[in-house]
C-alpha cells in the first residue's frame, strides 16, 4: 500500500506502550512520536516531542505535527478524545484515529449516552437522570421503600421492597471520573453516601454534577470492541476484564487488574447479535445526529437472562484490553488503523492469532488509592525472555541512575499467548514471577474460572 508515515501517539499508560510495540513493527512506520517519555517503555520506542501538549496551547502540538510531517495521529486515552484533540490535530495532510469530542461524548457523559441509547432502542439497563441533589435522593428513598401497590395483596408488595433492598440501583456520574465515577452498592446506605459524594461533596468536581441512577444487572460481563471508520464497523474479538483489585473479585474497583482474549463467555452468534443490536444502532443513531464515529468503539456490556445489555460505551481501547489484543493482532497496525480513518476498513484484511492471550497486571503498592511511587523493578530482562510473553509498561520510568522504578498506579502488564486460556495465563505468570518489585499487587486468578 501507500510509504511510510511518521505517527505520533498520545497518552502515557500501559495500553499506549502496547500500541507503540505494534507500531514499532508496522512496516510502514516513519518516526514515532511520544507524548509521553516519562514511561520508560515508550521512551525506548519513541522520540518524545519537545512542545508543552496540553489543550490550552494544542496549537503548539498543531504546529509540531506540520514541522515533523505527522501522518497520523492516534490517541490513547478518553480525556483528550473527549477534550477535542482529535478535532484540533486532524487536517488534509494528517489522519487522527480517534473519536471527535462530539463522538466521544459517548464515553464523557454517561446521561448523553444513555439518552442515545434510549433513542435508539438499544438495549440497556433502566435509568433515570438527575441534576438535583434532592431528587436524586427522594427517588432513591422510592425505589427503597416502593409505595404499596393498590389492588395488590400486602404480601406481593412486601415481597417486592424485599426485591429492591437486595439490589440498590446502580449510581455513575455522567462526567469523566477516572474510572471511579460508578458505585455498584452494596445496600442503600452505601448508595446514598455515594450520591452525596459525587452530588453534595463534588468529590468528581463537575462530573458528578449529573448523576445517572440505574437499574442494577445481574449476569457476567463482557467487552466488545470494535473499529469504526464513519460508516464500517470491524468488531474485535471479545475480551474480559478483571476490574476488582483482589482474588475472587474481591476489593476496590480499578482500571484493571487483567484481561484476556478471547472471551469465553459470548459465542459467534451473540457476538453478532452484539454486532447488530448494539454497536451498528448506535453508530447509526450519532450519524443521524451529523456525528461520523471514526476510532474505537468499545461496549462495555451485561450478559443478561434477557440477552446482552449495554453497561457502558468507551470511546478507546481498553486499558489493559488492549494488551491481548495487540499480542494476538497479526495485520499491521498502521493499515488498519488508516483504513478507520480514511473511511476504507472493509477493503482491510485483519488477521488474528488463533492463539488466547491473557495479560496479567502488577500494580503499585497502595493501588487504587494511593500508589506508592519509588520502588525499584527487577527482573524485567529475566521476564523479557519468557518465550510468548510480552511486557507493557504502565507506570514506569527511569531514575538518574537508569534504574527502571515504579512511577503510576498500575505498572506493569505481562501478556502471555498460548493454545488455550489455561496456556496463556501459565505463560503470563510465569514471565510475571521473573518481575519483582517492593509492593507489588497481582491478582492470581486472572482467566481463571473467568469470573
Ligand atoms: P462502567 O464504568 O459503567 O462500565 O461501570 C464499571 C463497572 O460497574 C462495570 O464493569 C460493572 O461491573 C459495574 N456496573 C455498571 N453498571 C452496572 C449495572 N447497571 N448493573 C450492574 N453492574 C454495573
Ligand atoms: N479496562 C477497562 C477500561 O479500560 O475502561
Amino acid at each position: 500500500m501507500s510509504g511510510k508515515m511518521n505517527v505520533l501517539l498520545i497518552g502515557g499508560g500501559g495500553r499506549e506502550h502496547a500500541l507503540a510495540q505494534k507500531l514499532v513493527q508496522s512496516r510502514r512506520l516513519g518516526d514515532l512520536w511520544i507524548t509521553n517519555p516519562e514511561n520508560a517503555g515508550l521512551a525506548a520506542l519513541g522520540k518524545a516531542v519537545d512542545v508543552p501538549v496540553g489543550i490550552r496551547e494544542i496549537y503548539r502540538l498543531e504546529q509540531f505535527c506540520d514541522k515533523h510531517k505527522i501522518g497520523m495521529v492516534v490517541i490513547g486515552p478518553e480525556e483528550p478524545l473527549c477534550e477535542g484533540y482529535a478535532d484540533k490535530l486532524s487536517g488534509p495532510a494528517r489522519m487522527v484515529f480517534g473519536p471527535s469530542a462530539e463522538a466521544a461524548r459517548l464515553e464523557g457523559d454517561k446521561a448523553w449516552s444513555k439518552q442515545l441509547m434510549r433513542s435508539a432502542s438499544i438495549p440497556t439497563a433502566d435509568a433515570r437522570i438527575f441534576t438535583d441533589y434532592r431528587a436524586a435522593k427522594d427517588y432513591l428513598a422510592s425505589r427503597e421503600s416502593p409505595p404499596a401497590l393498590e389492588g395488590r395483596s400486602q404480601g406481593l408488595a412486601a415481597r417486592s421492597k424485599d426485591l429492591h433492598a437486595e439490589s440498590p440501583p446502580v449510581i455513575k456520574a455522567a462526567g469523566l471520573a477516572k474510572g471511579k465515577g460508578v458505585v455498584v452498592p452494596r445496600n442503600f446506605k452505601d448508595a446514598y453516601a455515594a450520591l452525596e459524594r459525587m452530588m453534595v461533596k463534588k468529590e468528581f468536581g463537575d462530573a458528578g454534577s449529573r448523576v445517572v441512577i440505574e437499574e442494577r444487572l445481574e449476569g457476567t460481563e463482557v467487552s466488545v470492541l470494535a473499529i469504526v471508520d464513519g460508516g464500517n464497523i470491524l468488531v474485535l474479538p471479545a475480551c474480559r476484564d478483571h476490574k476488582r483489585l483482589l482474588d475472587k473479585d474481591e476489593g476496590p474497583n480499578t482500571g484493571g487488574m487483567g484481561a484476556f482474549c478471547p472471551a469465553d463467555n459470548l459465542d459467534d452468534e451473540t457476538l453478532r447479535h452484539v454486532e447488530r443490536e448494539i454497536l451498528v444502532p448506535t453508530i447509526d443513531a450519532l450519524r443521524r445526529d451529523g456525528i461520523a464515529y471514526r476510532g474505537v468503539l468499545y461496549a462495555g456490556l451485561m450478559l443478561t437472562p434477557a440477552g446482552p445489555k449495554a453497561l457502558e460505551f468507551n470511546c478507546r481501547f481498553g486499558d489493559p484490553e488492549c494488551q491481548p489484543l495487540m499480542a494476538r493482532l497479526k495485520s499491521d497496525l498502521i493499515d488498519l488503523l488508516e483504513g478507520a480513518c480514511k473511511g476504507t476498513l472493509d477493503r482491510v484484511e485483519v488477521e488474528w492469532d488463533s492463539r488466547a492471550a491473557c495479560t496479567v497486571v502488577l500494580a503499585a503498592r497502595g493501588y487504587p488509592d494511593a500508589p506508592k511511587k519509588g520502588a525499584v523493578i527487577e527482573g524485567l530482562e529475566a521476564g523479557a525472555k519468557v518465550a510468548d510473553a510480552q511486557i507493557a509498561i504502565g507506570g514506569a520510568t527511569r531514575d538518574r541512575d537508569g534504574r527502571v522504578v515504579v512511577s503510576g498506579g498500575r505498572v506493569l502488564s505481562v501478556t502471555g499467548l498460548g493454545e488455550t486460556l489455561a496456556a496463556a495465563r501459565r505463560t503470563a505468570y510465569e514471565c510475571c514471577s521473573k518481575i519483582s518489585f517492593e509492593g507489588a499487587q497481582m491478582r492470581t486468578d486472572i482467566g481463571a474460572g473467568a469470573g
